[in-house]
């Protein structure tokens, strides 16, 4: 179905931007923050501000900083851990742009924390071979990044922001963009922009088990999908190896609690349910070991002691320095009983980042003319088979900031059009359980399309999928949730017809049949 919602651009409202910004992480902020001052620039997003995953990032920003480290060495660390199916000459303008662009942040106010001596602190984490990983607040660093970015775009006159707004789809003829169909308290509007960002993030909430926020529904590459975008790099779905394995923390934040991979750059070690260290079978770097592996380790473990979890042991630092360090994890911890200082916490892979999504050149342009994406929600080729820790959002910085430079240039001689538009298609008015429908696909995800992934169940998946698919996507929408469901289910499907298509395991897509 080219549009989930049938509409007539005569008859609903509609508003004139120059551009339009659709989500506001990271990656929609700053893009906003580098288009010219003169475009009017509209922000949708689906919930609230601050509803997004950047502000859930708690290890930090990976870049070569340090006297002891390079954009060569950052660049063959993020070349070996993405199983070398990066595009290089991605990665190289990201090594070498990320330093100017985290130099802008901390221009912005954005606090990094620092030593005694005023010099900024790093970490490391799995796959870097150096300690690269600049941080704020401890473990709040998407949280302050987010806080800054926002307080810079909010200061600027030509943005304005519509919250409680999800975008349904984006306006295409013949090949070209001209801006998107909206929805506030349940009735459509049209934006007519002149270049459309779609920044929208990833797909966390498709699986049952996620650290992702619920909005995190890939609304942008379903609808991408829908208007002719290609799509690539799908089957490559990162697990991230130690969410904190506790319902009721679970259940109170509707998501799995990040233990971030920073706690294992600072001495933390993984234990199986015997007490016993177990990475050092696995990978020379042993517990820093790229994420793919790691988590492939833990899942390994767990079948083989037929157990729920694994235990990260960081019980040798003191209760003074890891409150200090990683205020949030030592908080959210507590609140599950779990003193990190004395007890081992029980950890468990779930679903995390989404590596391919909107394929995108350098400078966030798509096959669709007009049509822009950057952050998580597109694929520029830096991440490759698995994305290095800490690497998004630096990515994120610096083809954002190409983006709006790009779109300044693009749109200077391009007017906003009022294309008349409109799409009819019968309604199916059959009554579902939406709510059960999206359980399920998170359940057939989450059991089907994990961390090992064999062809029998991928089939199986993909049959159930495009029946669900078949069975929602001709109803009428009526409110964000719907939207959400249609998308999800879009989603989950090209995931799977991704991982059915390679055979071959290849960083976080691993086929053992
Ligand atoms: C972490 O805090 O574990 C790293 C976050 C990420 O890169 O996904």
């Amino acid at each position: 179905m080219r549009y989930i919602v049938n509409f007539d651009s005569e008859k609903v409202e509609n508003k004139v931007y120059d551009v339009v910004i659709i989500g506001s992480g990271i990656a929609g902020l700053y893009v906003a923050l580098h288009i010219n001052g003169n475009y009017r620039i509209a922000i949708l997003c689906k919930r609230n501000l601050t509803d997004n995953n950047t502000s859930l990032a708690q290890g930090g920003v990976a870049c070569s900083l340090n006297k002891e480290d390079s954009p060569s060495i950052h660049f063959n660390d993020t070349l070996e851990a993405g199983s070398r199916k990066n595009n290089p000459s991605a990665v190289k303008i990201f090594v070498e742009e990320a330093r100017s662009n985290v130099l802008k942040l901390i221009d912005l106010g954005i606090e990094f924390d620092m030593d005694e001596k005023g010099e900024l602190l790093s970490t490391g984490e799995g796959g870097h071979s150096r300690r690269r990983i600049i941080y704020s607040g401890g473990d709040s660093t998407g949280m302050n990044i987010h806080r800054g970015l926002l307080h810079a775009v909010q200061s600027l006159d030509n943005v304005t922001f519509f919250e409680n707004t999800p975008v349904i789809d984006i306006l295409t003829s013949q090949g070209r963009c001209y801006g998107v169909l909206a929805m506030k308290e349940n009735s459509c509007f049209i934006v007519y922009a002149r270049a459309v960002v779609v920044a929208t993030g990833g797909c966390g909430n498709i699986y049952r088990n996620t650290t992702n926020t619920e909005s995190s529904t890939c609304d942008g590459v379903a609808m991408a999908r829908r208007c002719g975008c290609d799509i690539e790099d799908m089957e490559f779905v990162q697990f991230h190896p130690t969410a904190l394995y506790s319902n009721r923390i679970k259940e109170k934040y509707g998501r799995f609690f990040l233990i971030s991979e920073a706690v294992r750059g600072e001495g933390a070690v993984l234990r199986n349910s015997d007490g016993e260290t177990f990475m050092y079978k696995y990978h020379e770097m042993k517990d820093l070991a790229p994420r793919d592996v790691v988590s492939r380790a833990i899942y390994n473990e767990m079948k083989k002691e037929n157990s729920q979890n694994v235990f990260l042991d960081i019980t040798h630092k003191s209760r003074h320095y890891l409150k200090n360090r990683f205020p949030s994890i030592f908080g959210i911890c507590l609140e599950a009983g779990i003193d990190i200082s004395k007890d081992m916490i029980p950890v468990v892979p779930v679903a995390h980042y989404m590596i391919g999504g909107m394929k995108t050149n350098f400078f966030g342009s798509t096959n669709v003319d007009y049509l822009f994406a950057c952050g998580e929600c597109a694929d520029a080729g830096v991440h490759g088979a698995n994305r290095l820790a800490s690497n998004s959002l630096p990515e994120s910085l610096v083809f954002s900031r190409r983006t709006a430079e790009c779109i300044n240039e693009a749109i200077e001689k391009r007017i906003t059009e009022k294309k008349k538009m409109s799409f009819n298609e019968n309604n199916d008015n059959n009554v579902v359980d939406w709510e059960s429908i999206k359980n399920k696909i998170k359940n057939i995800m989450n059991d089907k399309v994990g961390i090992e992934r064999n062809y029998k169940d991928l089939i199986f998946a993909r049959d159930e999928l495009y029946n669900i698919y078949k069975l929602v996507i001709r109803k009428d929408i009526g409110n964000v949730r719907k939207i959400e469901v249609k998308n999800m289910v879009s989603v989950a499907l090209l995931i799977v017809e991704s991982a059915i298509n390679r055979s071959k395991s290849c960083g976080c897509h691993y086929r053992v049949g």
